[in-house]
């Protein structure tokens, strides 16, 4: 990649095009997010029959959907008959079917074509050829997943697989119960730069001293530069006058039924390729989705989760929800400051990677592996 050699400390990053070029952009969308597993909605957020939402997964849009039958289902958000878009709105609820704005063909919450004008002078036409394209979809931890492969991978390798690699063991992420969880609060962050650069700093936390003050003080090892995501099974600990995971440190709520004495008091945390990053404390869970929308613009939503008593409860969750409100900030910020740099010349190579950021460089290695490696 790179004609200078490094010493053993330093090992190279992906050079800046991997972060502008409009061309390596369209591989990852075709490669990455078009064919793995790709968490689109929360399940809560779809209450009753006819409630929808739309996501933009890789270049296509998907319509995720609640059925009479109460199940979640998921199509290309497209018409049938001259391809107009069938919903506009990201999310919304309708009462029996969708009808195309355009020539009104009708579709069932099932995505079966149930209406179209003139239909009975054209008898030869198979109505079940002609509803919506389906896509796949999981539902897990409360959030529906979707995959637009023909044959999607395996969601227990690639999605679980994931959290269990990280937190050491498949029932560790069940104890906090995320799927009977209710959405505190969501903040969706407008982040202008490219998405790798987010996952990157999600994964290392030799930034935390510098931009995390509040961070580093409720989880003092964080200081020293080695995230919770660099060892396996481990979670960073609070630090001895911290009382919760809050913006002040003061008493969260109580901690989830099934937290483990082992997990209280601690902060996991769990990246599932490409999109998701889960973060775990005993009173609550950050769960953040990304939607790269461009090679420089990656739109990320944030959850934070509480037990339904909290949030029915009216309790107030402000400063829980601000010290996490903070970091994402604090690390978009400096994404951000990063992406405007990838076009300059000074990083035509790339950059280099410190010890505590080595793990980095199998991210890269899995991304160039998905999509090739670009030209110099
Ligand atoms: S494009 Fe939808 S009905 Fe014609
Ligand atoms: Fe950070």
């Amino acid at each position: 990649m790179t004609a200078v050699s490094l010493p053993p400390s330093l090992i190279p990053t992906l050079p800046g095009r991997y972060y502008t070029d409009p061309e390596i952009f369209a591989r990852e969308q075709s490669r990455i997010f078009e064919t793995m597993w790709f968490c689109a909605a929360r399940s809560s957020d779809l209450p009753n029959p006819g409630s929808f939402r739309s996501a933009r997964v890789g270049r296509e849009s998907v319509l995720v959907v609640r059925g009479r039958d109460g199940a979640l289902r998921a199509f290309l958000n497209i018409c049938r008959h001259r391809g107009a878009t069938l919903c506009t709105q990201e999310s919304g609820e309708v009462k029996r079917a969708f009808q195309c704005m355009y020539h009104a063909w009708t579709y069932g919450l099932d995505g079966k074509l149930i209406a179209a004008p003139n239909l009975t002078k054209m008898p030869d036409l198979d109505r079940t050829e002609y509803g919506l394209v389906r896509v796949h979809l999981r539902e897990w931890l409360g959030y529906a997943w979707v995959c637009l492969a023909d044959e999607p991978p395996s969601f227990e390798t690639d999605v679980m697989g994931a959290v269990t690699e990280r937190l050491g063991t498949a029932t560790a992420v069940d104890a906090y119960g995320i799927e009977g969880l209710s959405v505190g609060k969501r903040i969706t962050y407008d982040v202008r730069a490219n998405w790798k650069l987010i996952v990157e700093n999600f994964m290392e936390c030799y930034h935390c001293a510098t931009i995390h003050p509040e961070l580093t003080e409720v989880l003092p090892e964080f200081a020293g530069g080695y995230a919770a995501q660099y060892y396996v099974g481990h979670g960073a600990e609070f630090g001895e006058e911290i009382n919760g995971f809050t913006v002040d440190g003061s008493e969260g709520f109580a901690k989830l039924p099934g937290v483990t004495d082992e997990q209280d008091r601690r902060y996991y945390a769990a990246t599932i390729k490409p999109q998701v990053f889960l973060n775990l404390v005993p009173d609550h869970i950050i769960f953040h989705r990304m939607y790269p929308l461009a090679a420089d613009r990656t739109v990320v939503e944030c959850d934070w989760l509480y037990s339904a008593d909290v949030v029915a409860s009216d309790r107030d969750i402000s400063r829980s929800v601000e010290l996490f409100h903070r970091v994402n900030l604090q690390d978009f910020e400096a994404c951000e400051r990063c992406q405007p740099s990838m076009s300059s010349r000074a990083y035509a190579r790339g950059g280099v990677l410190v010890p505590s950021e080595h793990h980095i460089g199998a991210f890269h290695d899995w991304v160039t592996d998905r999509i090739g490696r670009a030209e110099q």
